[in-house]
């Protein structure tokens, strides 16, 4: 394994260990908006891994949820999300995990999403596949949306975007698809498409934080991801569209009508 891969997991699994330590514990829980809510367990886990990655990597930038701003630019960007679903952390519901991603000129290298509560690793490299402990991933093969199990999730907004989820959850439940779960993690959502057990996932607003480690996830799975017009994820706040890729573009025609409508 590369470098960068030991210190990717060694630095997801310190922030995870220190996570687990204040889980179910009493701590501060400020919102940083409505009901987007950022813990001590957030802040000080992202320090973690930017001291880890820093102690091997001193000249790579990092962009993480919480403090680091890292130049989107630079060559080797890491992007971080130290603790993805801190509303089930918050609320205690063993739920959540540690992203990971690295950049090369733009290009993502290599994607670790870290599971603290279930020790599960779900890791992928370019052009090397997607491993959840050891396993390959693989995305699911179901070509029709009524075989299929859909994965979504909200954004910190209770106006248009919002309504807009709720139009196009009806729209799939209309397709007579399997159902819907929320299940408050981006990262693990993704990872999720990445194993075959949703066929498609999608969400309004994500940050590159929320999605780029699970993004190689999926198309390392053999899946596509997108926005929901059906281009190539920027890095900055967007809409997400993953799917086995044989469902991309019955998903993209329920989607993209609801676009523009917040
Ligand atoms: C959130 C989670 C959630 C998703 C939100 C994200 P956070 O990340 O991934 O599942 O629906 O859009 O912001 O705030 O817990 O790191
Ligand atoms: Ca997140
Ligand atoms: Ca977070």
């Amino acid at each position: 394994m590369s470098i960068e891969w030991t210190t990717a997991v060694r630095a997801a699994k310190d922030a995870g260990e220190l996570i687990m330590r204040y889980f179910r514990c009493t701590g501060t829980v400020r919102e940083k908006g409505v009901a987007d809510l950022v813990t001590e367990a957030d802040v000080r886990a992202e320090r973690v891994i930017a001291q880890r990655i820093h102690e091997i990597f001193p000249d790579h930038a990092i962009l993480g949820e919480e403090e680091q701003a890292g130049d989107t630019n630079a060559e080797y960007l890491w992007v971080v999300d130290p603790l993805d679903g801190t509303t089930n952390f918050a609320h205690g519901i063993p739920h959540f995990a540690v992203s990971i991603a690295l950049l090369h000129q733009g290009r993502p290298q290599l994607g670790i999403v870290w599971n603290p509560v279930r020790e599960d690793l779900f890791s992928a490299r370019l052009g090397g596949g997607a491993y959840h402990n050891g396993r390959p991933l693989r995305v699911s093969t179901e070509a029709t949306l009524d075989k299929t199990l859909i994965g979504t999730g909200f954004y910190y907004d209770r106006g248009a975007m919002m309504e807009a989820t709720l139009g196009a959850i009806g729209d799939c439940f209309r397709q007579n698809i399997h159902g819907i779960r929320r299940f408050g993690t981006a990262s693990l959502d993704l990872a999720q498409v990445a194993d075959g057990m949703f066929g498609a996932y999608f969400e309004f607003q994500l940050s590159p934080w929320d999605f780029a480690a699970g993004q190689m996830l999926v198309t390392e799975a053999g899946g596509r991801v997108t926005d929901c017009s059906g281009d190539a994820l920027p890095l900055r706040k967007t809409t997400i569209l993953a799917s086995n890729g044989l469902l991309h573009d019955q998903m993209l025609a329920i989607l993209k009508p609801r676009m523009g409508t917040w």
